[in-house]
């Protein structure tokens, strides 16, 4: 048996895949699984082709039966008749009979594929005559085969040497010969047999060709079928094993989306709250800021050189504001009011917006546009936030100057893209895989939102968004309109 252990496909997997395992008909088509189909096809083919042998044998008993019927009749008409006419009865001792006798028998058996005609006296077992001469007179030669024809019931033997495997060495040692016995009968004028039984007639018949055929038939038949079972079992184990495999990685999608919609449900609930607590702290924020305005006033008459106090509240209220406006602003995601626009225009106020900033930080900003105006359905306050969003987080990068290339792009099937390229820090790709997520941020004024905007406000475009990045070298924001 060919036993080469079962393949563990789990062994060395991550723990998390382990439940994606669903897919195991690949076990079945594992090495053992070989080998027991080898065997049963073994099984098979020998029971189909030892079928062929015995039928083959049956055959050959058949012929033969009838053969030595035919020798019966002819010795009987041709033979015993005359002798017992003219000798006045059978004594197969006597030269002149023997030869007489022999002489039919070589006539009859003429051309036919047969070894010896042997006859057996009906009072004792021995061989009255044969066509081999060496065997005349032996004793106890016929055996139990010799007693059941006296009795009247024609049977034969088949005597055996080698096998299947004999095949295998070079010279085959493979040898079958049948024996038939049947009752020497009288016969009637009418041509039936009588009942009389004088003696038994053995012939034997020499089946080694056939057999050797048959073994060979056996053997090719067993070759062949563990072959296509083999070659079967490979092409059946190869097309589980993609299919398992292709199974696998949707298993796997379908893990990951449920993740994401896990998250996406965690983030809205968050969302909720946010928004209900920025709402609440949003008309509070407004009081304290006009109190503070008029605070100011007051403090610039009566106490003129602290006013910067109530500035400082101004100022500070103003910051919270923009940060719950854009908790606000993330958590309940607007549907965009679509207008006929012209994006670079956008870009161009997101740009001025922050041109005095970018000079403060010696940054210089460019522009390298597609053409004259590139006028798309979008929804403009939104797009100009999203472009402000990320000019401003290059100008922060390039603390200490640097230059920001906004450039547009029409491809051929009318996307359109928007890209932002800085010669900043940039960041590692660990990084860049985060910075989209909702409150990611290093910066001790910012709250992580920025790209979580952005990245909504084009995704509801139809859009999408990425980030190319290298530390040291710089950053490129790449968006695409459809
Ligand atoms: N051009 C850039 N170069 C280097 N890092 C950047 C760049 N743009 C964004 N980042 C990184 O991505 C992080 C997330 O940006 P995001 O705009 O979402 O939040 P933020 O700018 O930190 O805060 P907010 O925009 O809410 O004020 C930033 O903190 C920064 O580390
Ligand atoms: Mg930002």
């Amino acid at each position: 048996m060919i036993e080469m252990g079962s393949e563990n496909k789990d062994s060395g997997r991550h723990p998390k895949d382990a439940g994606l395992q669903s897919f195991t008909l690949v076990k079945y088509f594992s090495f053992s699984a070989l080998g027991a189909i080898l065997i049963f096809t073994m099984i098979l083919s020998w029971i189909i082709s030892n079928n062929a042998k015995v039928v083959m044998l049956k055959q050959s008993e058949d012929y033969s039966l009838l053969l030595a019927g035919n020798i019966n009749q002819q010795v009987f008409r041709r033979f015993v008749l005359p002798a017992v006419v003219r000798y006045g009865r059978i004594a197969l001792r006597n030269p002149d009979q023997f030869g007489y006798l022999d002489k039919i028998v070589s006539e009859i058996v003429q051309g036919l594929d047969i070894d010896s005609v042997t006859i057996y006296d009906s009072k004792e077992n021995i061989v009255s005559y044969s066509t081999l001469p060496e065997l005349v007179g032996k004793r106890d030669r016929g055996g139990i085969e010799y007693e059941k024809a006296l009795k009247g019931a024609a049977n034969s033997r088949f005597i055996y040497s080698g096998s299947m495997w004999s095949l295998l060495s070079s010279d085959p040692q493979i040898s079958c010969q049948l024996m038939t016995f049947i009752p020497f009968r009288q016969v009637r004028e009418s041509g039936e047999a009588g009942d009389a039984i004088m003696g038994v007639i053995e012939i034997a018949k020499d089946l080694s060709k056939d057999y050797t055929a048959i073994l060979k038939l056996q053997g090719r038949i067993m070759i062949v079928s563990a072959v296509v079972m083999l070659v079967l079992f490979l092409v059946l184990r190869v097309i589980v094993l993609r299919a398992g495999t292709i199974l696998e990685r949707r298993m796997g999608e379908r893990i990951r989306l449920k993740e994401q919609l896990d998250k996406t449900e965690q983030l809205a609930h968050l969302g909720t709250m946010v928004a209900t607590v920025s709402h609440e702290i949003k008309s509070p924020l407004g009081i304290v800021r006009s109190t503070a305005e008029i605070l100011k006033k007051r403090i610039e008459k009566v106490a003129p050189g602290n006013e910067n106090l109530a500035q400082i509240i101004v100022d500070e209220t103003a910051r919270l504001n923009t940060i719950v406006t854009e908790f606000l602003d993330f958590a309940r995601p607007q549907q965009p009011k679509l207008k006929s626009c012209d994006l670079q225009l956008i870009l161009d106020k997101a740009i001025n917006f922050t041109r005095s900033m970018a000079v403060k930080q010696g940054v210089e900003i460019e522009t390298s546009y597609a053409g004259n105006g590139i006028v798309r359905e979008v929804d403009e306050d939104m797009l100009y936030r999203a472009f402000l969003n990320i000019i401003l987080n290059g100008i922060q990068a390039m603390e200490t100057g640097g230059r920001l290339v906004v450039e547009t792009q029409e491809g051929e099937e009318g996307q359109i893209i928007v890209s932002f390229r800085d010669n900043g820090p940039g960041m590692s790709e660990e990084k860049a895989a985060q910075i989209f997520e909702p409150f990611f941020t290093d910066k001790t004024k910012g709250t992580g939102l920025g790209l979580a905007i952005t990245k909504n406000i084009v995704e509801e475009h139809g859009g999408e968004i990425r980030v190319e990045s290298r530390v040291q070298e710089g950053t490129r924001f790449v968006i695409l309109f459809p």
